[in-house]
This record gives structure tokens, C-alpha cells and sequence, in this order.
């Protein structure tokens, strides 16, 4: 008998103790050039079940299996582990340089690994900002020596007195994930609201991540407002009309539809997933990422909970919840990240507590409680953990198990009372999981990057080992 998930609240009704500890796979050496997983069975991109062997060469993947007909609809029960492409989490703060305290790289990136995140896109929001070539090329640095996962940086716009552009700038596009524009002022970084100079940077940037909240719409008195008020709806509803408008403008410049990728982040609203789908019928880019905190928690919620929930753009209804679990599976929305944002205990614990909640180290099981449970297919599971994120920020050599790619990988263990009574230590200098009153039917139990184990849950044991996604010079 093997963990059984109800579709309504995800409560396990009937349970069985599994061997906690993956056995060593044959020939893996851990460290060595070549191995071979055999045994443990994997999904391909279709999301169909394969077993057989896959073979590691160089840090990349030659499989040699067979796939069954189908992409599944449940993993058989028979299944106790199971080998899923490493989650790409194209939306992390890790706070280096500036904020070491609240997280850091090198811690960041071991929650990453127990989450089974093999590669991370870091926000520019750090101290100071991230927003010219010498301060990008200084975190590069702190990324070259810290990192243990793949990783890639944002650049951010801070402001526009003066238009950033890549020439201006002397950045190579081709050297960063995207441009990152907050519509609300978010820690070192500025806003920027104005439709024609939006225009502007997407006539000039090929890909633009975008924080969609129109700060011109908060209110200045905010005694007596609860989180979502003092952030209101029409503050998100505003910020999706001015990047309509400059969409068209850059349209009209171009005399065509611009070819810049338009990446919504943390879509939370119901207005936003309308936007999106009318976006994309129009012809423009427009890609659209969600939060496990967008799926697991609203505003009633944060009411209740507290500080620790709190976040930009803050949690809305269940009304909101209901039409992004749609998105997840309609396809309107392309991936899931985790915005993993920590903040020092004794800030969340303050009269005014920053926003941001951490989550890294929770996306795998996340998403595959979210399949589990039939909430959405296995199939959809991997586009919105890898595939869909590879393909937004182009990484061409990662996100799938098939032949070729980076052998990046997780292994995925089905969990049992023992997992339940006896939690995880907490990595995240946050101190908290939020997502503790989960049951989550699958853990990390083993990482491996470029073909080599990084990460077992057994010993915990992580060794440095991380390579720049976009490893191309920043300067043209
Ligand atoms: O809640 C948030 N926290 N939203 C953001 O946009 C930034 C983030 C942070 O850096 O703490
Ligand atoms: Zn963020």
C-alpha cells in the first residue's frame, strides 16, 4: 500500500513506510566522468513514464530506455522513487551582495538543492542595485565563487533618467536572463511606470521580465489597511494597461509586432491570467510565471498567518486561487518559481515587516503534490517545473530528460509518516517553511548537476559545483 492522494484537499487516506534512503546507483561513482542510473524509473518530456538506464557521459544524458504508451495520468504505486529533469527557478533573491544576513549565495543555493532546483535566475534587487555593467560583473564574481547550482543573473532598470539600453549600458543581452522592470519601487530598485519609456526598453531589450503593479495607485494613507488594501487590485489592473499601451506604441514605432519576450512575473490575479491569454492572441511574446504562495495561500490567510505570508504582490482570493490553478493547467501559465524572498526573523517579527516569503526549498515536492493530487498532469508538472522555463530564458541545454542534455536531475522519493512526523531542518536563514501544513507526497532525495551528485538528502552533504547559464561575455 503506497501514499494515496484525495483530490479535494490533498489528505492522505491510506499510507506505507518506504525505504527512506535511495540505495547507491550502480557504477556511480558520485565524482566520476561517467555513470548509469539503473532501476529508477523517469519521465521524458512527453510525460511518459521510461525505464531502462540512463547514462551519464561528460554531464550529459544518453538515455537507453523505452518509454510506455501515454503520458501518465498517476505514477503506479509500485513507483517509490523517480527521476524528474532539476526544477529551473527562474525567480530567487539570495540577497549577495548586501543582504548576506538574510540569505546569501551559498545558503541560497543549498535550499535550492533541497528543493531539487539544479538552476536559479537571482533578482537585481540587491545592495547595491544590479543595474550597471560593474556592479553585474561584481555579482558575476560573487556567483563564479559561491554558486552550487546553475545559475543566471537579471539586470535591473533602476529608474529612467536615463533609458538603459544594452549599448548604453555596454551589456550583451545574450550575457543575462532579462531586463528587470519593477512597476513598484522594490528594495534598492526603482519603479518605472511611464508607457512610452516601457516602449522604449522594448524596443531596445529582447527580453523583459516584468514586477506588473502600478505604485502610483497605492494609497498614501494606509493606517488600518490590511496588506492586499494598501496594494490594491487596481493597482495590478493599472500596470497591465500601461504594458498594453506599450506594447502598441513599440508596435507602432516597428510597423509590426515587437519581437521582445514580455515575462509576466508572480501572476496572482484573475485580470492578469485575462491579460495574459489576450496578450498572447495578439500576437505579442507574453510568457506568464505564478508562485506556490499564489497557489497555497490568500489574502484571508495572510489575515490569519501573518507576516511570515506576507508578500508583493500580495496574496488575493480564492476566486484568484481557482482561476491560476486553471492557468496551470490550460497552459496560460508557462512556469512556476518559487520568488524565493527571506527576510532576517527578527524584521518578519517587526511592526513593519518587509514582504517576501521563502520557498525554494520546497518546488519539486510542490509541484509534484500539485500532480499527485490531479490537479494537473505529470506532463504539465515538467513544463512548468523545467521545460517551459529553459525554453523563456533560453537554456538550450537543460529542463528534459532526453538525449543530450545537461544531466541535471532530481530524485524524487515517495514520503511517508516518518517524513511527516519528523520534518526537514529548515535551510533558508528565513527560519520557516511556509508550506509546513502540507502533507507532500514526494521529497528530494538525491541532486545531481552536470552528471555529478551534489545533494543527498542522507547526508546533506552539497558540494560546490555550479556553472553561469549565460556564459558569454557581458561586454559588446
Ligand atoms: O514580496 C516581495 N519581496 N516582492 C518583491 O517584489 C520583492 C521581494 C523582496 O525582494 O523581498
Ligand atoms: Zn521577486
Amino acid at each position: 500500500m503506497t501514499l494515496k492522494w484525495r483530490h479535494d484537499n490533498n489528505t492522505p487516506v491510506s499510507v506505507t513506510i518506504q525505504n527512506p534512503l535511495l540505495p547507491p546507483a550502480e557504477g556511480d561513482s558520485s565524482f566520476g566522468e561517467s555513470l548509469k542510473l539503473t532501476g529508477i524509473p523517469w519521465l521524458n518530456r512527453h510525460g511518459r513514464l521510461c525505464h531502462g538506464t540512463i547514462k551519464i557521459d561528460r554531464g550529459l544524458l544518453k538515455i537507453d530506455g523505452s518509454a510506455a504508451a501515454g503520458d501518465i495520468t498517476t505514477i503506479p504505486d509500485h513507483i517509490t522513487e523517480i527521476i524528474m529533469p532539476g526544477y529551473i527557478d527562474t525567480h530567487v533573491h539570495f540577497r549577495q551582495p548586501g543582504q548576506e544576513y538574510k540569505e546569501g549565495i551559498g545558503n541560497g543555493c543549498l535550499a535550492a538543492l533541497a528543493g531539487g532546483v539544479t538552476t536559479v535566475i537571482d533578482m537585481p534587487n540587491t545592495i547595491p542595485p544590479t543595474c550597471t555593467f560593474a556592479v553585474l560583473d561584481e555579482k558575476r564574481r560573487l556567483w563564479q565563487k559561491l554558486g552550487r547550482v546553475g545559475w543566471g543573473l537579471f539586470l535591473g532598470c533602476n529608474g529612467c533618467e536615463q533609458i538603459p539600453t544594452p549599448a548604453s549600458l555596454g551589456i550583451d543581452p545574450a550575457g543575462i536572463a532579462a531586463l528587470k522592470v519593477f512597476m513598484a519601487r522594490s528594495g534598492s530598485c526603482a519603479a518605472v511606470s511611464e508607457p512610452e519609456i516601457l516602449a522604449c526598453l522594448i524596443l531596445n531589450w529582447p527580453k523583459i521580465a516584468v514586477h506588473a503593479e502600478d505604485e502610483t495607485l497605492f494609497p498614501a494613507d494606509t493606517a488600518g489597511l490590511d496588506h492586499s488594501s494598501r496594494r490594491p487590485r487596481a493597482a495590478v489592473i493599472s500596470a497591465l494597461q500601461i504594458l498594453a499601451t506599450s506594447l502598441e506604441l513599440a508596435q507602432r514605432q516597428l510597423g509590426r509586432v515587437p519581437e521582445c519576450r514580455l515575462i509576466l512575473l508572480h501572476a496572482s490575479t484573475c485580470e492578469e491570467l485575462h491579460w495574459v491569454r489576450r496578450m498572447k492572441d495578439l500576437g505579442y511574446d507574453v510568457r506568464a510565471e505564478t508562485c506556490p504562495h499564489y497557489l497555497h495561500f490568500t489574502a484571508e490567510d495572510q489575515i490569519k498567518n501573518g507576516a511570515q505570508i506576507q508578500v508583493n504582490p500580495p496574496l488575493r482570493d480564492a476566486t484568484d486561487q481557482q482561476a491560476l490553478w486553471q492557468a496551470l493547467a490550460d497552459g496560460t501559465i508557462d512556469f512556476v518559481s518559487s520568488d524565493h524572498a527571506p527576510h532576517a526573523p527578527t524584521e518578519k517579527a517587526s511592526a513593519n515587516p518587509p514582504s517576501g516569503i521563502p520557498g525554494i526549498e520546497k518546488m519539486w515536492p510542490l509541484m509534484a503534490l500539485a500532480a499527485e493530487s490531479g490537479r494537473i498532469s505529470w506532463r504539465r508538472a515538467l513544463d512548468l517545473a523545467a521545460q517551459n522555463a529553459a525554453e523563456c530564458y533560453a537554456m538550450r541545454d537543460r529542463g528534459v530528460i532526453a538525449d543530450g542534455a545537461r544531466a541535471d536531475l532530481v530524485v524524487l522519493r515517495r514520503t511517508s509518516y516518518k517524513d511527516v512526523d519528523m520534518p526537514r531542518k529548515v535551510v533558508t536563514k528565513a527560519g520557516y517553511d511556509a508550506y509546513r501544513h502540507l502533507v507532500l507526497p514526494w521529497d528530494v532525495e538525491r541532486v545531481l548537476i552536470a552528471g555529478k551528485t551534489v545533494w543527498e538528502q542522507a547526508t546533506s552533504r552539497a558540494v560546490p559545483l555550479a556553472e553561469e547559464v549565460y556564459a558569454v561575455q557581458s561586454s559588446c
